[in-house]
């Protein structure tokens, strides 16, 4: 695979005004989603919602690529048409979650090593075949007493160079998200210092391993304040404090930069994309790869009639695409 092909993949993703879809929940956490509407874990119910997500009408007019997880990409729509291929045929590029999820870093409490390494190349083979064109990988930075620790900061980074390096072998853009929780009391400073290092750390690491920046997306967390911080920054600080942490740690080369929601309310989510856009140029596209930011109103809506309310989930999912569409624009409405 050449780096022009990896880097039109790349471009593609962040095409001017389109943004990714998150819905590559593993089983246990679209259940926990599920569970809080009432609706059943089942592999049916996984399979209708997801082609309730991926069939929305026009999808493609705000939405470039689609992240999916390992079931889903085996997945039909009823029709039978594989999901993968029924998204190629929509314009929109087939994505997939290649970690394997989070566990208790040895000798570190309270912090996180996300796995996945062990025989990577050959399940990123199967997907290239499955039609998949990129991959995320997501490590998890806990802020709390005295962490994250320097130890954690630097593994987590050295696997998403593994992973990118792997991935760019394959022939798939790897999307590396280094995610800093939300979760916890600090405030904004904190969080633009963790989420600093924890930038400088990974492109150390991408740049060791002859990761190419330029067929690379970032998907990143915003400089926020704590959840249960007392004192919460409004929009302007999150989006100064968030470029400025980004416009000194990630290199301008890079095609594009994602933002996760990362628990944040749907409307916070596209005010801050937005208000980042407003205080542009950037030296790189700004945009979404929203999941709960995405999916919440429309889940909502499906829990209460699973039968007669597709259409009406989907006219949400369209509603936040176009809204996060327009912030990736800087020209949200609001
Ligand atoms: P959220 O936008 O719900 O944080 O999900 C994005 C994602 O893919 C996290 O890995």
């Amino acid at each position: 695979m050449s780096i022009e092909q990896l880097a039109e993949t790349a471009q593609a993703l962040v095409a001017p005004g389109k943004g990714i879809i998150a819905i590559d929940e593993s089983t246990a956490t679209i259940g926990k989603r599920f569970a809080a509407v009432g609706i059943d874990n089942t592999e049916a119910n996984r399979r209708a919602y997801r082609e309730l997500l991926l069939t929305t009408p026009k999808l493609s007019e705000h939405i470039s690529g689609a992240i999916l997880y390992d079931e889903t990409i085996r997945q039909s729509t009823a029709d039978g048409v594989p999901f993968a291929k029924y998204m190629a045929g929509h314009g929109i590029l087939p994505g997939i979650k290649v970690d394997k999820g989070t566990v208790a870093l040895a000798g570190y409490p309270g912090e996180l090593v996300t796995e996945g390494l062990d025989g990577l190349r050959e399940r990123l083979q199967e997907y290239y075949r499955l039609g998949a064109r990129f991959a995320k990988w997501r490590a998890v930075i806990t802020i709390g007493e005295d962490i994250p620790t320097g130890t954690c900061i630097d593994v987590n980074a050295h696997a998403l160079a593994r992973y990118a390096a792997l991935c760019q072998e394959q022939g798939l853009v790897p999307v590396v998200e280094p995610e800093v929780l939300m979760d916890g009391e600090h405030d904004i400073e904190t969080c633009y210092e963790v989420t600093e290092a924890v930038l400088r750390s990974l492109f150390g690491s991408l740049y060791d391993q002859n990761v190419l920046l330029e067929g690379t997306i970032l998907k990143a967390s915003m400089v926020v304040s704590g959840k249960d911080c007392p004192e919460q920054a409004d929009v302007q600080e999150v989006a100064e404090s968030t470029l400025m942490c980004l416009k000194t740690t990630v290199p301008a080369i890079l095609p594009g930069i994602v933002f996760l929601s990362g628990g944040q309310p749907d409307e916070a989510a596209t005010a801050h994309l937005d208000a980042m856009n407003r205080l542009g140029p950037n030296p790189w596209t700004l945009s979404f790869s929203y999941g709960r930011a995405m999916q919440q109103a429309a889940l909502q809506l499906w829990a209460r009639d699973m039968k007669n309310n597709v259409r009406k989930a989907q006219d949400a999912v369209y509603a936040r695409a176009r809204a996060n569409g327009q912030a990736a624009l800087g020209k949200w409405q609001g």
